[in-house]
């Protein structure tokens, strides 16, 4: 998510302060996406490990196709918004604890997945844990959500209190006409297949974009923004008022925002 989150690790842990509006406010995945990712993984009943579950968006999902699961999350506060989703499904599992620390116990999935959250893992290691975390063949599965704004002249205003605030990643960054048809094209400055192809231990690289337009109220729309860790680390004062004139922007239109919501996936299996 792009316009939406940075790589500075400091900013990876500001979630929990808002999990239950994360919750919330966030939007969910494309189920064509969780189709396509179990169909390239053909797991036969094998579990898979999720990454950076959060409060279970995409957890609830897959679990709900009867994955079984185990969920690794390390803000206590995501967790147990996770734990309290989650608690439908038996077969998931939930370890709180950050990737770089998990401990695999001799544990190998079939399939690995991490939604909007990649790019939050340390650059130096995440292949490292990737391929021991996976089975030979199994598969990889990362994935994201950029918005777009679809009306131009909207993105113009948001643009500007954008500005006006300094903040420098939004969900309204992207006017929704830059979006092509190629896979994190637009909208996903970590798009992993450049460092997946050149780690050199995974094949069947494949990508897939699904496209929605989705409409947010004002007040939903506010709660999402204020999950994002470019609004999370704005002091309360700077927060409040971007808030309020990012309001004041859709209301005089009428309240709430049209939105393209892209949901990219980025699919590979470590080699046998
Ligand atoms: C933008 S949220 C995405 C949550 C969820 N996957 C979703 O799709 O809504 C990023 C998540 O990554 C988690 N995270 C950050 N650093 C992590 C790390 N090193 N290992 C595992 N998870 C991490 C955060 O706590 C947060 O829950």
């Amino acid at each position: 998510m792009s316009a939406v989150e940075g790589v500075d690790p400091a900013r990876s842990r500001v979630f929990g302060e808002v999990a239950e509006a994360y919750d919330a406010s966030r939007p969910g995945y494309a189920d064509a996406l969780v189709s396509q990712v179990l169909a390239y993984a053909d797991l036969g009943g094998r579990p898979a490990l999720e990454v950076g579950a959060g409060t279970g968006k995409a957890t609830v999902q897959f679990a709900g196709r009867g994955v079984p699961l185990t969920c690794v999350e390390p803000d206590p506060r995501m967790a147990e918004v996770l734990r309290r989703n989650a608690a439908p499904y038996p077969h998931v599992r939930v370890e709180v604890g950050g990737f770089e620390e998990w401990e695999a116990a001799g544990r190998r999935f079939g399939l690995l997945f991490a939604a909007t959250c990649w790019h939050w893992f340390a650059p130096e290691r995440r292949w490292d844990l990737v391929h021991d975390a996976l089975v030979p063949g199994g598969a990889v599965a990362l994935f994201w959500n950029p918005h777009g704004v679809l009306d131009p002249e909207v993105y113009e205003e948001l643009a500007d209190v954008d500005r006006r605030f300094g903040v420098t990643g939004s969900p309204h960054g992207v006017p929704a006409a830059t979006f092509g048809d190629e896979p994190g094209q637009g909208g996903e400055p970590f798009w992993p297949a450049g460092e997946c192809r050149a780690d050199g231990r995974f094949t069947d690289l494949t990508a897939f974009r699904y496209r929605q337009e989705t409409r947010y109220g004002t007040e939903r729309y506010l709660g999402f923004l204020a999950s994002i860790s470019s609004y999370r680390v704005l002091s309360a004062e700077r927060l409040d008022g971007v808030l309020a004139e990012t309001a004041k922007v859709l209301d005089a239109r009428g309240g709430g925002i049209d939105m393209l919501h892209v949901s990219d996936l980025f699919l590979a299996r470590r080699r046998a």
